[in-house]
C-alpha cells in the first residue's frame, strides 16, 4: 500500500493561508538546544516529518522532547549521553548532521554515519569536515561512519570555498565552546543562519557578524536553556506565492517575512504577477494577465534560492515564450522537469540549465515528487491541470510542507490523500 496525492485542477484559489515556522531554521535550531545545560523552549515548529525524526534522534541522545502544544517543543538535554549516532534514523534527513557540529562542540567526539536527505546530485560535506579540523579535530571515517574527536577545541581563521549553508551552521555549533575567536569567512548569509546564531545568542554565545560574509565567535564556558520563535519558512512561503501566481483569484500569504523574498518578489512582477506587498503578507490576484517568460540563475542568499527554481518551474510552464533557469547551487536539480513533460509541460534540461518553452496547458498525469521541492512544483502543476494528478512519494513533501493538504484545502483547492 502506498500514500499519494491527489489533486483536480482548474479550481481557482481564495483566502488566507499563513505561513509556518523555518523547515531549515527548526532542523538546525533542535541540534543547537542540545548546547545548552536546561531546558529550550521552541516555538513556531511546524507539524513536518523532519522534526519527528530529528525528536527520535535526540530522543536516542536521552535528551528530554517534550511537545508543549503543536508548534512549541521543550528540548532538555540536562541528562543527555553522548551515544553514536549510527542508526537508520540517521540517514532520514540531511540536517541529522548538524549533530556532528553540536556533539564535538559539546564533548569533544561525535560518531555518526552518513546524512540523507533529498537527492539534488552530489552533496558533499568536505566543507564542514574541513572547518572542525581547523579548529583542532580529526576526523576518520570508518565502517560507514565518521569518528570526529577533538582533546580541544581551539577558535581559529576558516576561510569557506563554497558559502555553504550547512558549513557555516555546522562550524558554529562547534565553535561556540572553543577556547578563543573563531572568524568564518565567505561565510553563507542565509536568514535561517541568522535565526541559529539568535538562539545560540540567547544561550549566551558571542557570536558577530552573522548575515554579512565574515561570522567572528568567541568561545563561552557554558549555554543555558531559553525561549526561541522560529522565522518563518521563507520556502514555503514562496511556495504559495507561487501558487497563488498559477491558481489563484486573490490569496493573502500571511506570516512572512518579505525582504526575504525579494528576488523572487521581483521576478514575479517582472514577468507580470499581480502582487501587493505589505508589512509581513502578500496578496497576489490572479487571472487577468499574460504572463512573460524571464530568465533565472540561483545563487546563494540574497540571490535567487535554488529551493524555489522547482515550484517556479511550474509556473513558467505557463509563461509566453522561452524561460531559462540556470541552477548553479545543484547542477542536477531538474528532476521535476521531466515529470512536468509527463504533464505535458515543454522542457528540455541542458544541465545546467533548464529551457521551458510557454505557454504549454498541462493535463492531469501519475508523476512522482522525486524530492521535497519537486513534489512543491508537482501540486502546482497539478492545482494547474486539467483532469486529476496522481503524485507518488509524497513521503518527501511531508518532510518539509506543514498541512499542505489542509492549507489547500482551506483555500479551495480539491486535492486529498488516498490509499493505493
Ligand atoms: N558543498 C560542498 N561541500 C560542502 C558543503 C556544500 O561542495 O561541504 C556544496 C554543495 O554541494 C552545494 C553548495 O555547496 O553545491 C551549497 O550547499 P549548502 O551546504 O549551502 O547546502 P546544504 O546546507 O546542504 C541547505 C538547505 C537546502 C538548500 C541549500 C542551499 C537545509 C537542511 N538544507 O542545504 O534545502 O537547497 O542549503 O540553499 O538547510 C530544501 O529545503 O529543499 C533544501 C534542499
Amino acid at each position: 500500500m502506498e500514500e499519494v496525492i491527489k489533486i483536480e485542477g482548474g479550481h481557482k484559489l481564495e483566502g488566507n493561508v499563513r505561513i509556518s515556522g523555518s523547515k531549515n531554521a527548526t532542523v538546525a535550531l533542535i541540534p543547537a538546544a542540545i548546547l545548552a545545560d536546561g531546558p529550550v523552549t521552541i516555538c513556531g515548529v511546524p507539524n513536518i516529518s523532519d522534526v519527528n525524526s530529528l525528536s527520535v534522534l535526540l530522543r536516542d541522545l536521552g535528551v528530554n522532547v517534550i511537545s508543549k502544544s503543536s508548534e512549541n517543543l521543550v528540548i532538555d538535554p540536562t541528562h543527555m549521553e553522548n551515544r553514536p549516532m549510527v542508526q537508520e534514523a540517521v540517514t532520514k534527513l540531511r540536517a541529522s548532521y548538524y549533530f556532528m557540529g553540536a556533539l564535538l562542540g559539546k564533548y569533544g567526539h561525535v560518531e555518526m554515519k552518513m546524512p540523507g536527505g533529498c537527492y539534488l546530485g552530489p552533496r558533499p560535506i568536505d566543507l564542514h569536515l574541513k572547518g572542525f579540523e581547523a579548529l583542532g579535530a580529526s576526523v576518520e571515517y570508518k565502517q560507514g561512519s565518521y569518528i570526529i574527536h577533538a582533546d580541544e577545541l581551539k577558535g581559529t581563521k576558516i576561510f569557506l570555498d563554497i558559502s555553504s549553508v550547512g558549513a557555516t551552521i555546522n562550524i558554529l555549533l562547534a565553535a561556540v565552546f572553543a577556547k578563543g575567536r573563531t572568524t568564518i569567512e565567505n561565510a553563507a548569509k542565509e536568514p535561517e543562519i541568522i535565526d541559529v546564531a539568535t538562539l545560540l545568542n540567547k544561550m549566551g554565545a558571542k557570536i558577530r557578524g552573522v548575515g554579512t560574509g565574515v561570522i567572528t565567535i568567541d568561545g563561552v564556558e557554558t549555554l543555558n536553556g531559553c525561549f526561541h520563535e522560529i522565522i518563518p519558512d521563507r520556502i514555503e512561503a514562496a511556495t504559495y506565492i507561487v501558487l497563488a501566481a498559477a491558481a489563484a483569484k486573490e490569496v493573502t500569504i500571511e506570516n512572512i517575512i518579505p525582504q526575504h523574498l525579494e528576488s523572487l518578489l521581483l521576478k514575479l512582477e517582472e514577468i507580470g504577477v499581480d502582487i501587493t506587498i505589505d508589512v509581513d503578507k502578500v496578496t497576489i490576484k490572479g487571472g487577468h494577465e499574460t504572463l512573460k517568460a524571464t530568465d533565472i540563475k540561483t545563487l546563494p542568499y540574497p540571490g535567487f534560492a535554488t529551493d524555489i527554481q522547482q515550484p517556479l518551474t511550474a509556473l513558467l510552464t505557463q509563461a509566453e515564450g522561452q524561460s531559462i533557469i540556470t541552477e548553479t547551487i545543484y547542477t542536477e536539480r531538474f528532476k521535476h522537469c521531466h515529470e512536468l513533460n509527463k504533464m505535458g509541460a515543454n522542457i528540455h534540461v541542458m544541465t545546467p540549465s533548464a529551457m521551458i518553452n510557454g505557454a504549454t496547458p498541462l493535463m492531469g498525469s501519475e508523476v512522482t515528487a522525486t524530492d521535497l521541492r519537486c513534489g512543491a512544483c508537482l501540486v502546482i502543476a497539478g492545482l494547474l491541470a486539467s483532469g486529476v494528478t496522481t503524485i507518488h512519494d509524497i513521503y518527501h513533501i511531508d518532510r518539509g510542507y506543514d498541512h499542505l493538504d489542509k492549507k489547500l484545502t482551506a483555500l479551495g483547492a480539491k486535492i486529498w490523500r488516498e490509499e493505493i
